[in-house]
């Protein structure tokens, strides 16, 4: 089994408001397509939020829970629009002659502040078995201590990649960049030193879940191959998908 995340940096607009790139939806969907005709289909496919949540997040104040009313609407909000980005995603790769289907992951998962503690995911392995293809994304999940929370497609990633043979993730990047290089492969060893190069926490568009150094702790503790690659090439993802070489940043 192989697991894919689309980020929501290639979906949509990250510094716009729930503005989505029909384009890029499009041609990631057409480039599935190729794949699942290929003979692909042991595959799940994650995507980000994008402009869809971290904006919204940051509106409703939701980055350290959901307790009052107010955060209460705005999270049920957030859930609604990351939906819908998820049912534009959807849309693309049904018109590719894929049969993906998307599950919302606040109805199967449970966080506990802020980290996944349980995540039902027999409806995702019924999916798969019966020949579809699943489809899940960073959406406002349940938490035991504060009430809900964000959960990132980079943590479905790190609890579905545990039992994938390989991970890809396709961002707007070709992958971690260092002094404008791309950096070939990242590991426990040189991660600290690598640490320095990564600048979310400047961009005026915050990543409420770490942007590209939450992205990589996420990782590190798959100990599944992942590889980071850019998605506005959606050839370099169908090579990693193939099991073929492609710039990318490789985290193990
Ligand atoms: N050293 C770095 N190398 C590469 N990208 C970096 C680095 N530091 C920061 N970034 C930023 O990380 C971003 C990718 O992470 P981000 O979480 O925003 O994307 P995503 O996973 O596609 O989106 P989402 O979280 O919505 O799914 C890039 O757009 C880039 O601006
Ligand atoms: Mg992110």
């Amino acid at each position: 089994m192989q697991v894919l995340k689309l980020g929501g940096s290639a979906l949509t607009d990250k510094t716009a408001y729930m503005k989505a790139d029909e384009r890029n939806i499009l041609s990631l969907a057409g480039m599935l397509g190729r794949v699942w005709k290929g003979g692909v289909h042991d595959l799940i496919l994650i995507h980000g939020a994008g402009s869809f949540g971290h904006p919204l997040v940051v509106k409703y104040k939701l980055q350290n829970g959901v307790k009052t009313p107010e955060q209460m609407l705005g999270a049920a909000i957030t859930h609604s629009a990351c939906s819908r980005l998820s049912e534009m995603v959807v849309s693309g790769l049904n018109s590719y002659g894929i049969p993906a289907v998307s599950l919302p992951p606040s109805l199967l998962g449970h966080m506990e502040n802020k980290r996944l503690t349980r995540f039902n995911r027999k409806p995702v392995d019924d999916l798969l078995s019966l020949g579809y293809l699943p489809v899940l994304y960073g959406d406002m999940v349940p938490d035991t201590k504060l009430g809900c929370a964000a959960c990132s497609g980079d943590q479905l990633v790190s609890w579905f990649g545990k039992d994938a043979e390989r991970v890809v993730l396709g961002t707007n990047v070709d992958g971690v960049l260092a002094e404008g290089k791309l950096v070939p492969e990242i590991n426990k060893k040189n991660f600290p030193s690598i640490s320095k190069h990564f600048s979310d926490k400047e961009t005026k568009h915050a990543d409420v879940t770490g942007g590209m150094e939450g992205k990589i702790r996420e990782l590190l503790g798959i100990g599944k191959p992942c590889y980071i690659a850019n998605a506005l090439r959606p050839e370099r993802i169908e090579a990693l998908l193939m099991g073929k070489s492609a710039p990318s940043t490789l985290v193990k």
